[in-house]
């Protein structure tokens, strides 16, 4: 990204050159544990070096003038802070209006207006975050330009929030957390329970992360999402009749095999066994990639796939394509990434194979889906920043 481009750009449609500063937030990759951080689950992402940038200017009355590159047909979008609400209009912009309404209501003091452009190089829509990075982003522009005390967990947690309460996506903490506290060539063991986290430095001597994106387009708050997770809360509340449980995490695959009876819906108990294998998969891949056995992760999350496809029902013809062609075609392990309904796959492929594996999925997946998969070779990078 070229940044003194964009500060031109500010400059044209804002006017001026004191007081801009800069700010970068990254979209993620989940490597394993899906549909776990909704569940008090384990989950394993890393932050992208793909993400959004915005530069922004305190202004002195109470505007808010947003524009994005990304979304260039809606112009300069304009709301007063004095009156922060949900528009349909607004379309993307309603991201950063939610977070400075999350901000003033939690107290802290933005009393008066700014301007900002922002500009991504995240494919919007295809599962990597493109929505919680512009989360974060507007939250270290609000931490600057304001210079309120706030610590990154808190605007993770802020950010999650404006996406729950504001946007209306009833979504986990998983993509804000990773947004926010990335590490370079780190991914993070989170336990959504309690946000304990551990960075695990991925040695990828030799090992490259490819992520396919099947561009067909998925909507997240679209209501299988809501509906999965009233699933697993039903499915709780079944085992919670005999067991002294307060989510899915709390269960060992044995304990859950022990007491699946009483959930009463089959289907129900196949969301749950996901939210309980999944969460114990991500603990085993983990140590299994601490131990140095990157081929048993690979096997972890192949497991991982076919779990989402057969008990979570989130996969579909185009992910599972991918994945398959993938580990046809000598991936290490390769599995959907994010919600599902569409988006990406993420696989791990040893270095010297990733332009034929590249070639290869990508034939496979045009021939039959009839349109083309895009690929990424990604670098992991640091988390939510001044730039
Ligand atoms: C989306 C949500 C996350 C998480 C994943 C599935 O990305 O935003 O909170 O639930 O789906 O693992």
């Amino acid at each position: 990204m070229n940044l003194e481009m964009l500060i031109h750009d500010f400059t044209n449609r804002f006017g001026g050159e004191e007081g801009i500063m800069t700010f970068f937030a990254p979209g993620r990759v989940n490597l394993i544990g899906e549909h776990t951080d909704y569940n008090g689950g384990h989950v394993f992402p890393c932050a992208l070096s793909f993400g959004t940038y915005a530069v922004a200017r305190k202004r002195n009355d109470t505007k808010i003038r947003l524009f994005s590159k990304n979304f260039e047909d809606f112009g300069t979008i304009e709301v007063d802070i004095s009156s922060l609400s949900y528009n349909d209009a607004n379309d993307w912009a309603n991201y950063p209006i939610g977070m400075v309404k999350i901000f003033r209501d939690a107290g802290y003091q933005v009393e008066s207006g700014f301007d900002v452009l922002y500009d991504g190089n995240i494919p919007n829509g295809a599962g990597l975050s493109s929505s919680a990075s512009i989360e974060l982003v507007t939250s270290v522009l609000l931490k600057s330009l304001y210079n309120l005390d706030i610590d990154m967990i808190e605007m993770v947690k802020m950010s999650q929030r404006a996406e729950n309460q504001f946007v209306g996506v009833n979504c986990g903490i998983m993509d804000q957390f990773a947004s926010g506290m990335g590490k370079k060539d780190h991914a993070m063991l989170l336990d959504t329970n309690t946000l304990k986290y551990a960075y695990v430095p991925i040695k990828t001597k030799g090992i490259t992360i490819v992520i396919a994106n099947t561009n067909k387009r998925r909507s997240l708050s679209g209501s299988k999402y809501n509906e999965r997770r009233s699933e697993c809360e039903n499915a709780l509340k079944a085992l919670q009749q005999e067991l002294e449980i307060s989510s899915l995490g709390d269960l060992t695959e044995e304990r859950f095999d022990a007491y699946q009876h009483l959930i009463q819906s089959g289907i129900e108990q196949r969301r749950a066994r996901h939210a309980v294998y999944e969460n114990q998969r991500t603990l085993k891949a983990v140590n299994a990639l601490n131990a140095g056995n990157i081929q048993l992760f690979g096997e972890l999350m192949n497991a991982s796939h076919i779990s989402l496809r057969d008990d979570y029902e989130v996969t579909g013809i185009e992910l599972d394509t991918l994945v398959e062609a993938a580990w046809e075609n000598e991936a290490i392990g390769s599995r959907m990434t994010g919600a599902g309904f569409g988006g990406c796959t993420v696989s791990l492929v040893h270095e010297e194979k990733v332009h034929k594996f590249i070639e290869n999925v990508g034939n496979i997946y045009e021939e039959k889906i009839g349109y083309k998969a895009d690929f990424y070779v990604v670098a992991i990078g640091d988390g939510a920043r001044q730039i």
